[in-house]
């Protein structure tokens, strides 16, 4: 039993996700302000919020999430013009990344400033900063008057929450306050970009393109996840370990026929005892009918926007084999193949 957190009674309020009630941002605010925790929704997914100024409200959120204190958190702010009161040193380049972007799903690594204090960034020099775009976020973050640190508001490793349901799943009893602004935009997190090193790097793919950054940053570094001949077996490493369902998720690359003919000999073959679904785009629901499916979207945003949803729906259905087919690694195509390869732990299925 968790006895400091499980005391707590979790409430939820309905909030307008474009004019927010003043009445329920000041309620969210107050608690912040008295350094307690409140979740609330993004344009990416619903952070998990405490003063980002107060090391012992900080604290919380690594408790609450039983997130190791050695993986740091982002700084959200409300105007781009905070950014000098949380960073020291802010290039040229950092502001036009925030002009480009902010608000909006990119995150800016950049060197920490004193106001915040070493906890928030897990002990390193840098800190995370953006500005997001959603209403609900914004005020929360004005009323409060301080920058909120906030991870995704999920329990550490699960897949992260785009609607209030997901976060009372994982964090009920854990946190004071959830404001339910209704299913979130992207459905992914924000894009990480480190400014700290030369040339710059994308430390997580995101709701903002490779390809975009790109325009701005034409040498930024990323280093993709490969799938080299042996990895998928050999390397499903703890560390990868990260958006995981319950269920041991299985995902598929190679010419769509194939593929498609691939998963459904794979749900034939399964353990007999054991469950297999499907999650699967629009395109690929007929061809796969007989297997239990969640459908998740016929484009790539779409995707997107189901994608920690349809993990967590296919968790609830009692599936325990999940079979997917892999995107296009393009735009958030790259963002998609990332989560999904880490939910499957590397268990990548190369089909040819
Ligand atoms: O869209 C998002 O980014 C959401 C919403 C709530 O804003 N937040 C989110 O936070 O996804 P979280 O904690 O789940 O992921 C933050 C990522 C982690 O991979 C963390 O390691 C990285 O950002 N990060 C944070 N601070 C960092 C720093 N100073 N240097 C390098 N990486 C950092
Ligand atoms: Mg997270």
């Amino acid at each position: 039993m968790e006895n400091e957190s499980s005391a707590i009674k979790t409430r939820v309020l309905a909030v307008d996700s474009r004019e927010p009630e003043s009445s329920v941002v000041e309620t969210a605010a107050a608690i912040i302000r008295r350094r307690g925790l409140v979740a609330f929704p993004t344009e990416t997914v619903y952070g998990l919020g405490a003063d980002a100024t107060d090391a012992e409200a900080v604290a919380k959120i690594f408790a609450a999430k039983r997130r190791p204190t050695t993986d740091p958190l982002i700084v959200h702010i409300a105007d781009a013009s905070d950014l000098d009161s949380i960073a020291t040193n802010v290039s040229p380049l950092a502001r036009k990344l925030a002009e480009a972007f902010w608000p909006g799903p990119l995150t800016l690594v950049l060197e920490r400033g004193e106001r915040i204090p070493a906890e928030v960034s897990a002990g390193l020099d840098t800190v995370a900063v953006r500005l997001p775009a959603h209403a609900v976020a914004v005020a929360l973050i004005r009323a409060a008057h301080t920058p909120i640190a906030a991870p995704s508001a999920n329990l550490f490793s699960r897949p992260s929450p785009t609607q209030a349901k997901h976060v009372s799943q994982d964090l009920d009893g854990r946190v004071e306050l959830i404001l339910d602004g209704g299913p979130t935009a992207v459905g992914l997190e924000s894009t990480v970009l480190d400014l700290t090193v030369d040339p710059p790097a994308v430390l997580r793919p995101g709701g903002v393109s490779i390809e975009a950054i790109r325009e701005l940053i034409p040498d930024v570094a990323y280093a993709a996840r490969h799938v080299d001949a042996g990895e998928a077996v050999s390397s499903p490493g703890m560390l990868l370990k990260h958006y995981s369902p319950r269920a041991e998720v299985r995902l598929f690359v190679g010419e769509r026929d194939a593929v498609l003919e691939r998963m459904r000999q794979e749900a034939a073959v399964v353990t007999p005892g054991q469950t297999v679904g499907v999650m699967a785009t629009s395109e690929d629901a007929d061809a796969l009918a007989h297997i239990p499916q969640v459908v998740i979207g016929s484009n790539l945003n779409e995707v997107g926007h189901n994608l920690f949803d349809g993990l967590r729906q296919l968790d609830d259905l009692g599936v325990e084999i999940v079979l997917v087919r892999a995107p296009v690694r393009e735009g958030v195509g790259e963002t998609i193949w990332d989560r999904l390869y880490r939910a499957a732990e590397g268990r990548v299925i190369e089909v040819s």
